[in-house]
């Protein structure tokens, strides 16, 4: 196994002998010297080949050696400042592990599709590359503020029978002769799940079968969702923010190098709580005095979100959204039943929405009713009905967009731009 690499090369004192094992990312040829940026999954050093100072032979075969190919490399460490970060690796052995058949597909100035159909070689660039590393750091963030408040993760299943989030946008499947679906969000089963944890949260792909092609759908896309017994609206703003916050705190903190790399300045104050909190009806105000034709009742879309966001300069939530511009399971809110005790958090600069909650109903009658009025079967949601049966509790939750909160972070130019290999309603591969 593999103990060394890029990043610990560049660490060792001058005139240490070291072995690296990675790929070929460059090369260049002076006469008599060869130089290759050599590339793993920490960085890229440059590693010198002197005609003479290597085995015969193997300078004339290393020039000969395409893009990509992956090399064992032994040398000496020498830091010099016209090396990139003033180190490179002076070669004195070098071995083929795994040649390139063929050139390299992925060059500079080559189009998108292109580039999305050979996402499987493209995603070794160091740009998809940091973006990776930046995704994994807004996880354990994530992960490592909800230990730290005590919420437990759970895993819930991706094939289910009843909509969360309306029939639209359902992945419809045969499952051995009976319909199913797969899931828009864990939201029910989290329900389920605070009647024993709590406090529970999951971070697993949602669905959606959603045909509008913006810059900020996905079909399938990483939620991350948390449930909590006895919060109220109130309470899950606080939730929202604190994460949220933590979230981008911890990507600064962990992943200032990838930053960097793509050229995005992150000011952890930009996300500091609190937010600023508009209703439903002053967003409507807004939007009208924008020149928007919003009636009462509609949800928002993209062009609507672009230009209410670029009206903040930190996230915000819109709350009290009109009931009929949601989901059933929003609760009515009693001090003015037009409107539902929900919240979504916007980002600002015209990405838009990132995060969907609110307080559920948890009165058996009112939510057999709302599910009615939503022109949906009671039948349906028999087993979610039970929940309010035995031991009903007030309860809150919400769910987050791990593409879209990398979209709107890292000024992404598309959302797809977030995955390792993007799931879109013109792409299924690779
Ligand atoms: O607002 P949504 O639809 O809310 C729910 O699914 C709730 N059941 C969540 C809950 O309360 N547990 O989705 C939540 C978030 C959105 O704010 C957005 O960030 C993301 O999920 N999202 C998408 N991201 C990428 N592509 C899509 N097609 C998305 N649809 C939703
Ligand atoms: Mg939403």
């Amino acid at each position: 196994m593999k103990k060394l690499y890029v990043e610990d090369v560049k660490k060792l004192p001058e005139g240490s002998e070291a072995t690296l094992l990675g790929w070929v990312r460059s090369k260049r040829s002076h006469g008599g010297l060869l130089f290759i940026d050599l590339r793993d999954s920490t960085g890229i050093i440059q590693v010198t080949i002197r005609r003479g100072e290597v085995p015969d032979g193997s300078f004339e075969y290393v020039a000969r050696l395409r893009r990509e190919s992956a090399i064992k490399v032994s040398g000496v460490v020498k830091h010099d400042p016209r090396a990139p970060d003033g180190v490179e690796l002076r070669c004195r052995s070098i071995e083929v592990i795994g040649e390139s058949l063929d050139d390299f597909p992925i060059r500079k100035g080559i189009k998108i599709k292109f580039l999305l159909d050979n996402r499987h070689l493209h995603i070794r660039s160091p740009r998809v590359t940091a973006i990776m590393k930046i995704r994994a750091a807004l996880l354990k963030a994530a992960r490592r503020w909800f230990e730290e408040n005590g919420f437990i993760e759970i895993n819930c299943p991706s094939f289910i029978t009843a909509a969360v989030e309306g029939g639209a946008t359902l992945f419809k499947l045969d499952y051995f002769g009976r319909e199913a679906y797969l899931t828009q969000s864990s939201q029910f089963y989290q329900e389920a799940a605070i009647y024993s944890l709590e406090k529970v949260y999951s971070i697993q792909p949602s669905f959606r079968a959603e045909l509008s092609r913006t810059r900020r759908h996905l079909t399938e896309f990483w939620h991350l969702e948390a449930e909590i017994a006895y919060a109220e609206l109130e309470d899950l703003l606080e939730v929202i923010e604190n994460l949220f916050y933590a979230m981008v705190e911890g990507v600064c903190e962990q992943a200032e190098k990838e930053l960097n790399l793509l050229g995005v300045k992150l000011d952890p104050d930009v996300a500091k709580p609190p937010y600023p909190r508009i209703t439903y009806a002053e967003a409507l105000e807004i939007l009208r005095r924008k020149g928007f034709d919003v009636k009462w009742g509609d949800d928002f879309g993209a062009d609507e979100e672009r230009e209410l966001s670029k009206e903040f300069e930190k996230p915000f939530f819109v709350t009290h959204w009109a009931r009929e511009s949601k989901a059933f399971y929003h609760m009515p809110d009693p001090a003015d039943p037009r409107v539902c005790k929900n919240a979504d958090l916007l980002t600002p600069g015209g990405y838009g929405e990132v995060v969907g909650g609110g307080q559920r109903i948890h009165d058996y009658n009112q939510l057999i009713e709302r599910i009615r009025e939503a022109g949906l079967n009671p039948e349906d949601y028999k087993w979610y009905l039970d929940l309010r049966k035995y031991g009903s509790v007030p309860h809150s939750g919400f769910g987050l967009g791990i593409e879209r909160m990398l979209w709107w972070m890292l000024k992404l130019p598309h959302i797809r731009d977030a995955c390792l290999f993007p799931r879109t309603p013109a792409r299924v591969y690779p």
